[in-house]
């Protein structure tokens, strides 16, 4: 026979409730601190990354202090938002979700979203030592070498936690303590709004805080824990922009570290900028200060030189990237060759083996495979087709100033340099346009299109214009 067995605390529901409602004074921002962005996303997408990872049953982020632009930033589905106004402190936050889980049951992971180096391991650990022990509260600490402005934990001399004190509050000799609240708890929810709504406000800041759950689940006989992270690092929290640049590196070598791991060549792991959400494939070499962002894609065995940026863009395999240019929202397919000083702009298709050279600008045109523009071109809105060669200088006039039109080049065209192609305009397969022409019609298969005023020469000009022999000049 068996009997039904009770749940183990750790397959209880766990909702996550993120602190967003702060200020965040010291970055001196016109902008909500938790949107201010570390490695390519704003600090509260880290956190929420974190909290996904969890796959929990609800996520809720307390706003306030800019609350609209908060909302709208970081929207998802699952993600859902309580208003704390006005904010009185990190209990009083958190008192703001009771409507939202009314009824619910299981545990609360509380995070900050302004510590985004928290890693999904540690979270684990804590919220294992939580079920395990069956406590109330859970709190994460740490042990760092200037713990100014923490909060301190205080233990009994067995070691319990007995409370928390803010460093506004504390004695000095609470204040030599180095083990420090991370602002990192799980809760059991039974007792947590019970307890939470006991909260006094009667310290140095007149706010409703948070850490003074753990004397109250005291008094009241239920166990609290403090579990130290090995990490220090991971539970720092950003205040000011210097701190936020300190994240910011850690975070971005965490991502470069991921990457050299998986056979990717940084030449300069510290001057690698790869978004969080950017794939590489392997041996493919990354050189000093290549900026990679958004959802782009690039694959093996290419080489990106120094000063290029990628922005949601596919590069294929066997790409080479020479030094300082952009490419956004387009595909480069394999083997292509571009740079150095190329853009390519949104909407462009840029086939197998082509060639684009320097100081070349692509917009929305594709461009078949092996074709060549190497030096100073505009193509815009242009379909252009396989070995095709352009000029130097050769300009895709594709705007009158009221509407954009359409150039199309056909296979094995050949544009001579200096062109303008005056669109809509169409030059026909194999055909030909002579250097310097201004193309307003367009050129048949195989044609050459010449358009340009004729040289004429007028000998002795000069002569007669200066009264001298050229031989005295
Ligand atoms: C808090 C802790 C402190 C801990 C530290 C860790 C309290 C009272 N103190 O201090 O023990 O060492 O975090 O970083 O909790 N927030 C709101 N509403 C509020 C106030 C704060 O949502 O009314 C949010 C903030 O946006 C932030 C988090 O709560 O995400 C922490 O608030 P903050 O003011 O930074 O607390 P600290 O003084 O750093
Ligand atoms: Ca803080």
């Amino acid at each position: 026979m068996s009997l039904p067995q009770p749940a183990s605390p750790s397959s209880q529901a766990l909702h996550v409730v993120v602190l967003a409602a702060g200020k965040g004074t010291r970055m001196k921002s016109a902008h909500p601190k938790v949107l201010h962005r570390a490695a390519g996303r704003p600090l509260l997408e880290w956190v929420l990354a974190l909290a996904r990872s969890l796959d929990p049953a609800s996520i809720t982020v307390v706003t306030g202090h800019g609350a609209r632009a908060v909302e709208v930033a970081v929207a998802a589905p699952g993600v859902r938002f309580a208003l704390q106004e006005p904010q009185l402190g990190t209990g009083h936050a958190l008192l703001q979700v009771q409507t939202l889980l009314d009824g619910a049951s299981g545990r609360v992971l509380l995070l900050s979203g302004d510590v985004p180096l928290l890693t999904e391991s540690s979270v684990r650990r804590l919220l294992d030592a939580q079920a395990a022990a069956g406590s109330a509260l859970t709190v994460a600490t740490a042990f760092v070498p200037d713990p100014t402005g923490y909060g301190r934990i205080l233990r009994d001399d067995a070691g319990a936690l007995l409370r928390i004190v803010e460093h506004r509050d504390a004695t000095d000799d609470e204040r030599a303590v180095a083990e420090i609240n991370s602002g990192v708890y799980v809760f059991d929810l039974a007792p947590l709004f019970p307890a939470l709504s006991r909260l006094g406000s009667a310290n140095a800041q007149g706010e409703y805080y948070l850490p003074d759950l753990v004397a109250i689940h005291r008094a009241d006989g239920r166990r609290v824990d403090a579990v130290a992270l090995d990490d220090a690092d991971e539970i720092r929290g950003i205040n000011t922009r210097a701190e936020l640049a300190e994240v910011g590196r850690v975070l971005q070598s965490r991502i470069n570290a991921g990457h050299m791991a998986a056979g990717v060549t940084l030449v300069d792991p510290g001057t690698a900028y790869i978004g969080p959400d950017v794939a590489i494939g392997p041996d493919t070499v990354l050189h000093p200060f290549v900026i990679l962002d958004g959802q782009t894609r690039i694959g093996a065995n290419c080489e990106l030189h120094a000063g290029t940026r990628v922005i949601d863009a596919v590069i294929e395999d066997g790409v080479t990237v020479f030094n300082h240019c952009v490419v956004q929202s387009s595909r480069i397919a394999s083997g292509a060759l571009i740079g150095p000083f190329a853009r390519i702009r949104p909407d462009s298709d840029v086939g197998e083996q082509v060639h684009v050279g320097n100081f070349v600008e692509v917009k929305k045109s594709r461009l078949g495979k092996g074709t060549k523009i190497g030096h100073l071109a505009y193509i815009g809105d242009a379909q252009v087709g396989s070995g095709v060669n352009i000029g130097a200088g050769t300009i895709t006039c594709n705007y009158d100033g009221l509407r954009k039109h359409p150039t199309t080049i056909g296979d094995g065209a050949f544009v001579g340099s200096d062109s303008t192609l005056v669109a809509p305009v169409t030059i026909g397969q194999g055909a030909y346009v002579a250097a310097g022409s201004a193309i307003t019609d367009d050129v048949p298969d195989g044609a050459l299109g010449i358009a340009r005023g004729r040289q004429s020469n007028k000998a002795g000009w000069v002569a007669k214009r200066t009264g001298k022999p050229p031989a005295d000049r």
